[in-house]
């Protein structure tokens, strides 16, 4: 597998790829990889005549410094991965190879997309994580880019982006990949405490009730029955919300020709986790 770790390494495999015209799938990633990202990178590999991931801890979409100095670091333990299920390179650029003046956004319109969930709890994320996934589309190139369900909000932004600004790339859209338990699997779990872990189990739990429920009460009346079940538990639910799927804005009432979604948030002590399920 190639190691890219400037944009100029980069370079010369990419003009390889084009020139001879092959087909090549992109996963972008912020590294700590487990099972979710190596889901995309098997999908990536099935479609593609060559893939390439991207490893790169993005500063400008971290609302909170101390989420970002904790951020798992594990490039030798990733490669080893990617290298094991058959991904061609990886690009490990550093900041200057992306922000060559500067840790500044581009300005990137999302229609509203950006203003709730988790928009509305982390100012400024998605600014961010749209400047660097654009610009890692427009170095790389790809084919087709993958991304996982697990941040649906993320992959609904980028599937905007990537229309408004015309770029020539197919945009994957894989399910999440859950632990044994239900638990959706994040770079973050390997900071939850047992007892969390644990705990945590609830958070799917609680988004399968609400798909129960949703055949028999309207939106409302559902998240509030889901946020009273959250008074019962240690868990510190930060937003529960059922939304249409397309315009992630929030759901009335249910529409049989529309799709929902149910998105939530809590904090398992001090470590912020997220999941989503279509309920209908
Ligand atoms: P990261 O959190 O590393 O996730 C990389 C990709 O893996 C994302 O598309 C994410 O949705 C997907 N993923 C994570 N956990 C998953 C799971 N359990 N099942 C399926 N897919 C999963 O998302 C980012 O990085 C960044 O925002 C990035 C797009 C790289 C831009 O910096």
């Amino acid at each position: 597998m190639l190691i890219l770790k400037t944009r100029n390494e980069l370079f010369d495999f990419i003009q390889y790829i084009n020139a001879k015209n092959l087909s090549l799938g992109f996963v972008p990633t912020m590294g700590a990889l487990h099972d979710g990202h190596l889901s995309l990178f098997k999908r990536a590999i099935e479609d593609n005549q060559y893939t390439i991931g991207s490893i790169f801890i993005n500063p400008t979409q971290f609302d909170n410094q101390n989420d970002l100095l904790k951020y798992p670091r594990t490039v030798e333990d990733d490669i080893n991965k990617l290298e094991s299920v058959g991904c061609d390179a990886v690009y490990i650029p550093g900041v200057e190879d992306l922000y060559p003046n500067g840790l500044e956004c581009d300005t990137i319109a999302m229609n509203g997309l950006d203003l709730v969930m988790e928009g509305e709890f982390r100012p400024g994320h998605f600014q961010g994580m749209a400047t660097v996934v654009k610009r890692l589309l427009l170095q790389i190139n790809p084919t087709r880019a993958y991304f996982g369900e697990k941040d649906f909000q993320q992959l609904q932004i980028i599937r905007h982006m990537v229309c408004a600004l015309k770029l020539p790339v197919e945009i994957v859209g894989m399910p999440i990949i859950r632990e044994s338990s239900g638990l959706a699997m994040s770079s973050r779990n390997m900071r939850l405490t047992p007892d969390f872990k644990k705990k945590s189990i609830f958070i799917y739990q609680s988004l399968l009730k609400a798909k129960e429920l949703s055949s028999h009460y309207t939106p409302q009346k559902v998240v509030s029955k889901i946020e009273k079940m959250y008074l019962n538990t240690d868990l510190k639910l930060e937003y529960f919300t059922i939304v249409n799927e397309e315009t992630l804005l929030t759901a009335n009432t249910f529409d049989d020709c529309k799709n929902y979604r149910a998105f939530i948030a809590v904090f398992a002590g001090d470590i912020r986790l997220i999941d989503n399920l279509q309920i209908r």
